[in-house]
Formats: C-alpha cells, structure tokens, sequence
C-alpha cells in the first residue's frame, strides 16, 4: 500500500479551499485538480510499505506526535513548485508555528529508524491543489490572478492522520488507516 502521514485541514479553512478550487477549476487549465475530500498537508511520505509495516509505523508515529499539542495554523498565498514562475504543483502554503516543523522533524527521524529515510528536499507545508498535465503549462501570470482571491484563514492542526493512497480511474483516494489526535 501507498502510504503517508498528514494533518487534514478541517473547516472553515477547508471550505475556504474548496471556493478557491471551484474558482480555479472554472479557468480551464491543463490541470489534475485534487479531490474535494481529503485536503491535507503532507507531513511524510512512505511510498509503497507492505501491510505488516503498518504497526511499527503507527508505533513510530504515536511516539513523535506524542505530546505535541495542538498547533495553531493558518492559510498562506497561492504558490507553486518548483516555483510559482514554472508551476507544475500548484498549492496553498500553510503559516505554522516553529512546533509544526519540530513535529515534522520528529517525525522524519522516528521514520527514519524504521527503515525510511528522508526524502531530501525541506520540509515546505503546503496544501496540494492539483498538478499540471504532463507537457502542458499554465498561460503566464495565471496564479498570480487568483493570489489574493482567498482569505487567510486561520485553523487548528490537531490530528495526524495515516492515509493509503488508493489509484483509481479518477485518480488517488485517501483512505485514512489510522487518525491520532495530538491536539490537547
Ligand atoms: P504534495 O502535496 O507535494 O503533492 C500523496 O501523494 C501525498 O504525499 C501528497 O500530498 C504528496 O505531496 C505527498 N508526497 C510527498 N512526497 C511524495 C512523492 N515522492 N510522491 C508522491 N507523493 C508525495
């Protein structure tokens, strides 16, 4: 199974995502929207992990979240990477407390134990959006149009959930495998 770790965005917040992505679907780009469920923000990737991993991977996790509490968060600008100039994912960045990349660090290392190391890049928390279509690009300036359309909202991060990503013809569907609550 495809596995990985993430703290879902709940309202109001995520209806503020769901507006600003009705608006963006309706500007016809060659992009992959994501779905309305499941808004989340990334916090590890595991890739594909056999099944019988699962246990030491909630072990590992309940043991980083452990007594993080809950983080304060709020909704960041419209961006892109590799950057907002050549978009190919297409995101809404997340403003967090320095404890949001002390929680991601411990996670990182509690999973590096367990046999997954690090994926390289900095931890950058974002909301993914959609992903442009191979080939194609967005015509110039477009993100910057939508920048400001959207209000900062403010939510709580209080929940890491374990979730599969399961491929359909529609593209990926997060499942939840496990939800821990670290928000006290
Ligand atoms: P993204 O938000 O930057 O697209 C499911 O694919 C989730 O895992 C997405 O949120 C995705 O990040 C994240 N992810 C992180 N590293 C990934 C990778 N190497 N391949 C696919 N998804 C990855």
């Amino acid at each position: 199974m495809r596995l990985f770790v993430a703290v879902p965005v709940p309202d109001p917040a995520r209806e503020q995502i769901l507006k600003l992505l009705s608006q963006l679907r309706s500007a016809g780009w060659p992009v992959r929207w994501v779905h309305d469920e499941g808004l989340h923000m990334t916090l590890k990737f595991f890739g594909e992990v056999g099944g019988e991993r699962l246990d030491v991977i909630a072990e590992a996790l309940r043991f980083a979240a452990g007594d993080a509490g809950a983080l304060a968060l709020h909704l960041g600008e419209l961006g892109a990477f590799p950057s907002r100039s050549r978009p190919r994912i297409l995101w809404v960045g997340v403003i967090a407390p320095p404890a949001l990349e002390l929680l991601q660090d411990r996670i990182e290392r509690g999973c590096e134990a367990i046999g997954f190391p690090p994926e390289g890049a900095p931890f950058q928390p974002h909301i993914t959006l959609g992903r442009v279509r191979e080939g194609q690009r967005l015509p110039p300036g477009g993100l910057d149009d939508h920048a400001t359309a959207f209000d900062r909202v403010p939510f709580v991060g209080s929940e890491l959930v374990l979730y599969e990503s399961v491929l359909t013809t529609s593209g990926p569907r997060y499942e939840s495998r496990l939800t821990l609550d670290f928000g006290r």
